[in-house]
């Protein structure tokens, strides 16, 4: 997968529709693309008519395009009275437009310039991967999907009600068309799911017949005589709609995120934290930064970093009350060999300048507004963000029941799924679902199978900014060092695995002045360790640094989000969103290899695996 997005390429034929010169064919029928889904797609669907009265209803689109099918699907929605309470639109694409190519194809259809503005203001960057947008105040999910067909479908989890088939013809685009890409809609198909698409080749036919759906003719669009349409009986079953209540375990960052995509959804929740107020743990940092990571190999972690940071910008532009910047994070290579990596991964990855790109010396002075050793690698939306601001604005906007100062000492299955108890034995709350977002304590509560958790001790000090260069920019060398925030600016971090002292020790900060004088050496002698500020907190690591987000194999109801590590504000958006999503039965947010990467049960199945 490490390899760049390629963008599509703004074209028109002489008649003004929009075309395609790398494939050599037009993006929809002359006489109008509106007019064609509104036939081939939503007709050959038999929408709107089967998304009457549905809570629910998802369509997997294969070519986004120019996303005037998904337009016409949403206008269609907004003026249907009896529209399902969600519409989850999920679409692949292998060469998206760019936000600004798509507000010009969206201008010649004025009766979209609604949709077309929200849907543009929040288009994401053109980079590989999953990207969920919510639109329509939370009614319309589009999950973006950027790459290749026969990459992505593989790593789809969900139970599409209507397919949207929509490739160049298939004799100048086979790769949408293939019978492994088709066959694969079989295990993608809810009961009595349909397709329609605007060609009526006979492989297409076949290869959609051996999918398991029964294939029809219908009449095609304007000048073509044929489409196909069809259903398929064999799919899945709609899951039961779950008994929307939880309980969810501490008030950090983990737990706050959970607690607010869940209330989204309408789920009753009960927050139960041990502490009087919330983020007094790991949580409770005066500020952390947040930025993806980057490998040459696009490694898993990169992959659900890039995902995860990415949603996170997204949820947060539309919390208010948040106190974060996008400043920008500046990373600096410590050695000549880490240089040299991260050069390569650029040149490899081929990312967009808005996510990721080399900065020479120069240029990564005037961004950090320093002086700085070397050039680095800018992530020019990344920043720093204040924890405890996250956690009380995703809690007020939230609004759960929230007992605070109550530890709890055990969970218990009981008549309505699981029991919270204190260490007196007296229920706090009873739920069919509880998740755990309570960072080491989980494992007390309840341990997944084969996996131990490390707790790692942070020092962070704080320092005062007036006695510091005035910089711009998150820049990181090992350590950290934020622009001042409250006149505090924060550096460190000290990393003590099993170490449980909890004071604010003078050699971390003797540590973190290191780590500092990395970044800007003229601050080597400034600062005397002993009079200086700081906080301790531990980190919840597990084995591969990744969270365990997701259901606990074999124990209906119980859910993790924990084990948040050194990234806890990077991950806690993103993770929420899957957990909610998997609660609901709707779509997942992340590939399936990566929800797999942080599912609790990683460890047990690696273990039988071996065993077998
Ligand atoms: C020094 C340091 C620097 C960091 N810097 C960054 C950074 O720059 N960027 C970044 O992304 N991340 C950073 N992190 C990581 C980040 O802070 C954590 O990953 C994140 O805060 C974890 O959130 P959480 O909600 O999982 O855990 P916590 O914030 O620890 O929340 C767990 C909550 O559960 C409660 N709880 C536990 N057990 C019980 C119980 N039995 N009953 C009731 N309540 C219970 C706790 O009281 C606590 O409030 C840093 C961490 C440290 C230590
Ligand atoms: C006919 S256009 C789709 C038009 C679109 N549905 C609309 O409403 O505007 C076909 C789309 O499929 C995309 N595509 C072609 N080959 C692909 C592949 N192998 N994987 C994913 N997308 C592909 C093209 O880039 C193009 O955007």
């Amino acid at each position: 997968m490490a390899h760049p997005l390629v963008p599509a390429t703004l074209a028109f034929t002489t008649d003004g529709t929009p075309w395609s010169a790398a494939f050599g064919d037009i993006y929809h029928s002359t006489e109008g693309g509106p007019a064609q889904a509104a036939h081939v797609f939503l007709g050959g669907n038999r929408l709107p008519d089967r998304w009457r009265g549905r809570p629910r209803f998802t369509i997997l689109e294969t070519g986004f395009g120019l996303g005037l099918n998904f337009l016409t699907t949403w206008a269609a929605l907004r003026e249907d009275a009896a529209r399902p309470g969600r519409l989850h639109y999920v679409a692949i694409e292998k060469h998206p437009f760019s936000a600004s190519d798509l507000a010009e194809l969206h201008a010649r259809h004025p009766q979209f310039a609604t949709l077309s503005r929200e849907l543009c203001a929040q288009w994401p960057m053109l980079v590989r991967g999953m990207h969920r947008l919510e639109l329509d105040s939370g009614r319309v999910v589009l999950t973006l999907c950027f790459g290749d067909i026969a990459e992505v479908l593989p790593q789809l989890r969900l139970a599409a009600d209507a397919f949207y088939l929509d490739g160049f013809a298939p004799a100048k685009n086979p790769d949408m068309w293939a019978a492994p890409a088709l066959k694969s809609l079989e295990s993608l198909a809810a009961r009595d799911a349909t397709f329609a698409t605007y060609t009526a080749a006979s492989a297409v036919r076949d290869a959609l017949s051996s999918a398991g759906f029964d294939v029809r003719k219908r009449e095609g669009f304007a000048r073509k005589r044929d489409m196909l349409c069809g259903t398929q009986t064999r799919g899945a079953a709609p899951p039961p709609s779950p008994d929307r209540r939880a309980i969810v375990i501490g008030a950090g960052l983990a737990g706050s995120a959970a607690c607010e995509r869940l209330a989204a959804r309408g789920w009753d929740v009960t927050l139960i934290e041990r502490h009087p107020a919330p983020a007094r743990e790991a949580s409770g940092n005066h500020a952390g930064a947040f930025h993806p990571l980057i490998t040459r190999d696009d490694s898993f972690i990169a992959r659900l970093s890039r995902n995860a940071f990415l949603h996170a910008l997204r949820q947060w532009d539309s919390v208010p009350g948040i106190a974060w910047d996008r400043c920008g994070v500046l990373q600096m290579p410590r050695t000549a060999e880490e240089s040299e990596a991260q050069r390569a991964a650029l040149d490899a990855l081929g990312y967009p300048n808005g996510y990721a790109r080399w900065l020479p010396r120069a240029e990564a002075a005037r961004v950090a507004g320093t002086e700085v050793a070397e050039g680095g690698v800018w992530f020019e939306q990344g920043g720093w963000l204040r924890p405890p601001s996250l956690v009380d604005a995703l809690l007020a906007k939230a609004k759960v029941g929230m007992h605070f100062g109550i530890e709890l000492a055990s969970i218990a299955r009981s008549a309505s799924g699981w029991a919270a108890q204190d260490s007196t034995g007296r229920t706090i709350a009873e739920a069919p679902v509880v998740v755990l977002a309570n960072a080491h304590d989980a494992m007390r509560l309840a341990p997944p199978a084969n996996v131990s958790l490390r707790k790692v001790r942070g020092q962070v000090s704080y320092l005062p900014a007036a006695r510091l260069p005035a910089i711009r920019a998150v820049v990181l060398r090992g350590g950290m060092a934020l622009p001042a925030i409250e006149g505090l600016c924060v550096t460190g971090a000290s990393y003590d695995p099993d170490d449980p002292d909890p004071h604010l020790r003078v050699d971390s900060h003797a540590g973190n002045l290191e780590r500092l004088a990395r970044i800007l050496p003229e601050t080597l002698d400034a600062f005397d360790p002993a009079s200086l500020q700081g906080r301790v907190a531990f980190r919840a690591v597990a084995p591969d640094r990744l969270p365990l987000a997701g259901p606990y194999p074999g124990q209906a109801g119980l859910y993790g989000a924990f084990a948040y590590g050194s990234r806890g504000i990077l991950w806690s958006a993103l993770m929420a969103e899957l957990l909610a999503s998997q609660l609901e039965g709707e779509p997942l947010p992340l590939e399936a290899q990566l929800a797999d990467a942080v599912d609790p049960g990683r460890f047990l199945r690696r273990a039988e695996r071996g065993k077998g």
